[in-house]
């Protein structure tokens, strides 16, 4: 039986260059979709899959993120004095209990790798979750959920894919698949963005991780891969083939949220799925795609 998932690492020490201006002073992760931030979907997704402990691995100039998991005392009381209940109970909701989430700071962007690496001491020797809140999955069962079930089933790194079109392959990292059942690829490895006549597969992986913590031992070596940079990827292949290594199907819709074009259709998508929005959405959709 594999150990309990009780840790979740969120790195959120990147630039996000790609969505400058706004995010010259608001961090990428806080920029809402419909009513939230990215990131606040990406905690509640992980509190709806048991995890307790949140390890944001942050950079400076990004304090609003924790700003954000704290109590806010003057509004709750203010809120509280105007008798506005419905308010206060998102102001509190979006507060984590005091203790439950950490802050490492990552100096310099070395790379995903190094952002997990970041937070080994944080984490200690058990499986943890990594999510990247620039990927929003709009699902029944929260995704870090149904990742961390299927963990509990075969233990080692569990990754959450989805099949992508042949063309596509180079913008992802993508399974080398030993045997598939059709819900749990069973992986030799990951192929870092292939070209299409080259990837081993087309089942993508996207930022949901379930991760046996062997791999801080190959992230400790600090080597450097593409792009100079300290790849989870390389560190996850050399764990091999020591752990074992499953990409679940997941049952939901990704949204890319690191791009423009899918940042927009994020907020179009999370917007249909709010029964109080969709009815007013829609018609304005309709007469906009009309014109
Ligand atoms: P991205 O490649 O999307 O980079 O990182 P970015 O800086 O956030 O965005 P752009 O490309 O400049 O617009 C993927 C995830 O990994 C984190 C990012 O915060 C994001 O959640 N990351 C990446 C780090 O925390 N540290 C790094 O060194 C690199």
């Amino acid at each position: 039986m594999a150990q309990r998932v009780r840790k979740a690492v969120l790195p959120v020490a990147g630039l996000g260059t790609r969505f400058l201006p706004a995010t010259k002073i608001i961090p990428k992760e806080m920029i809402p979709v419909v009513d939230k931030p990215v990131v606040q979907y990406a905690i509640e997704e992980a509190r709806a899959a048991g995890i307790e402990e949140f390890i944001f691995v942050s950079a400076e100039g990004k304090e609003s993120i924790a700003a954000h998991f704290s109590g806010h005392a003057v509004l709750e009381k203010s809120l509280e004095s105007k008798n506005k209940a419905a308010e206060l109970k998102l102001v509190r909701d979006a507060s984590l209990p005091p203790g439950a989430f950490k802050v490492v700071i990552q100096h310099n962007p070395l790379g995903l790798g190094h952002a997990v690496w970041c937070a080994k001491e944080l984490v200690g020797r058990e499986p943890f979750a990594v999510i990247l809140p620039d990927d929003m999955v709009l699902s029944k069962t929260s995704c870090m959920k149904q990742l961390i079930d299927a963990h509990a089933e075969v233990g080692g790194h569990v990754v959450a894919v989805e099949n992508v079109a042949r063309e596509h392959t180079s913008r992802y990292g993508i399974l080398n698949v030993a045997s598939d059942d059709g819900r749990l690829a069973k992986a030799l490895g990951l192929v870092e963005k292939p070209q299409p006549d080259k990837a081993p597969s087309t089942l993508a992986i996207i930022g949901r991780y379930v991760l046996d913590p062997s791999v801080f031992d190959e992230l400790d070596k600090h080597t450097r891969g593409a792009g100079n940079e300290i790849q989870l990827t390389d560190a996850l292949n050399n764990t091999m083939p020591r752990v074992a290594f499953h990409g679940l199907r997941f049952e939901g819709i990704r949204y890319d949220c690191g791009t423009r074009v899918g940042f927009v259709e994020a907020n179009v998508a999370f917007a249909l799925a709010n029964p109080e929005l969709a009815p007013r959405l829609r018609p304005l959709l309709e007469r906009l795609m009309g014109r």
